[in-house]
């Protein structure tokens, strides 16, 4: 299984709720590699960017409303298919349907405030498209951990 980078980012809610450290914490005890962060609040344009696909959908503006709505804790995960193990972690979207141990499961109860996202695994490429959207190539650090020794 290959190595990849995967965005993640802690949500208005989760902020505002101090969840980011429960969030980095449970995706580092898994073995993921942080190499990118930044807190940082969404302006009108970059939230439009990145949730562009979504702009025919009712809830489009709902979804840009809340996410400019205060800083968030922008990511980036490194490790062994890592896009797919943190949507795992996050579980369902909509957290009424997240199983208890997921991230959304233990911390949100409401559609529209699901304190976590995650690139889509099943969406070849979103992974890097949000990665570069969000940060610039100098942000993220290239580092060497013991996973190699103890985990991979
Ligand atoms: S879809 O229709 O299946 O493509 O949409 P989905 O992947 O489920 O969700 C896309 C993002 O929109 C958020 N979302 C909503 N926000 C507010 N209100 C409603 N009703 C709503 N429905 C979906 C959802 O959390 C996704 O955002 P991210 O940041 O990817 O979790």
């Amino acid at each position: 299984m290959a190595r990849e980078r995967t965005f993640v980012m802690a949500k208005p809610d989760a902020v505002q709720r101090g969840l980011i450290g429960e969030i980095v914490s449970r995706i580092e005890e898994r073995g993921l590699k942080l190499v990118g962060g930044k807190f940082m609040q969404i302006d009108d344009e970059l939230a439009r960017d990145h949730y562009g696909e979504h702009v025919d959908k009712p809830f489009f503006d709902d979804l840009t409303t809340f996410i400019t709505s205060g800083p968030v804790f922008a990511m980036v995960w490194e490790g062994q298919d890592a896009t797919r193990q943190v949507r795992q972690m996050m579980g369902e979207t909509d957290p009424a349907d997240a199983a208890p141990g997921t991230i959304r499961g233990d911390y949100a109860l409401d559609l529209g405030r699901n304190v976590i996202h995650g690139s889509d695994h099943e969406d070849p490429g979103a992974n890097e498209r949000e990665i570069d959207l969000f940060f610039d190539e100098e942000e993220l650090l290239d580092y060497e951990r013991i996973d190699g020794e103890w985990l991979y």
